[in-house]
């Protein structure tokens, strides 16, 4: 995903400057505080790229969608919150890509057809957040990691096509800057129509650490309510 594939289509202030490297460690490297907000980084390979928890998170070169934006949320701004803007975004673009819908597993997973299609990764630092997505695109069923715990697929294992990378980076920006700004404007209430009706866990019986419970939603401030009680953050299987 070259500057000059990408560039021509952007349409709002994300995606300025576009930063493209062939192969680096992790795009959330390339990023810095004297970067602008909308600033994108993006890569054809990551060498180490890192999820959730500790975590790598590997596509082999070319196949998917690897980047990272950097925000400026105001002080004092609830940035867990953030993952989930994220999420939302690539949730519609991925419906929109596949005309299927497309569920967000709280905290930070897009899911279709009950297997991870995409990922978020919000890391704050200096004063930023760096804001790292990975969306799996044209892997093969082969290329994608397997993980029982949380099954992956590419849009291409969904409906066997392959598809320009760009335009879908393009359009996962345009509406990741629509709901980041919301978001900054409103609050989650702004964006949680979107976020609340994908909720992938909702009336599933999880499980937390220690603690196991049905799934009852996301209260407005976009913690999971397991039995009711709120959970800020965590690893959340299914049970
Ligand atoms: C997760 O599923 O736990 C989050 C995965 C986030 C992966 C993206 S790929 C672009 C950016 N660079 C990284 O090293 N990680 C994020």
């Amino acid at each position: 995903m070259k500057a000059e594939l990408v560039q021509p289509l952007l349409r709002g202030r994300f995606g300025r400057p576009y930063r493209y490297v062939g192969e680096t460690e992790s795009t959330q490297a390339i990023l810095g505080p004297d970067d602008p907000e909308g600033a994108v980084a993006v890569a054809e390979h990551q060498t180490a790229g890192r999820g959730r928890l500790g975590r790598r998170w590997e596509a082999p070169p070319g196949t998917a969608i690897t980047a990272s934006v950097l925000l400026r949320p105001p002080d004092g701004s609830p940035i867990q919150q953030l993952s989930l803007v994220g999420g939302l975004a690539v949730a519609e673009t991925v419906e929109d890509a596949l005309q299927l819908s497309a569920q967000l597993k709280w905290p930070n997973d897009v899911m279709v057809d009950r297997r991870k299609v995409a990922g978020i990764l919000a890391e704050a630092r200096e004063g930023i957040v760096v804001l790292g997505i990975g969306l799996n695109v044209n892997q093969t069923r082969e290329q994608l990691p397997e993980d029982a715990r949380a099954p992956a697929a590419s849009l291409r294992t969904v409906d066997g096509t392959e598809r320009d990378r760009a335009p879908l980076l393009v359009d996962l920006l345009a509406r990741l800057e629509i709901h980041y700004d919301a978001w900054v404007a409103g609050g989650l209430d702004a964006v949680f129509d979107g976020i609340g009706s994908r909720d992938f866990l909702r009336g599933r019986r999880v499980r937390l650490g220690e603690d196991e419970g049905v799934a009852g939603g996301l209260d407005r401030a976009g913690r999971l309510l397991v039995d009711g009680r709120p959970v800020e953050s965590g690893e959340v299987e299914l049970v």
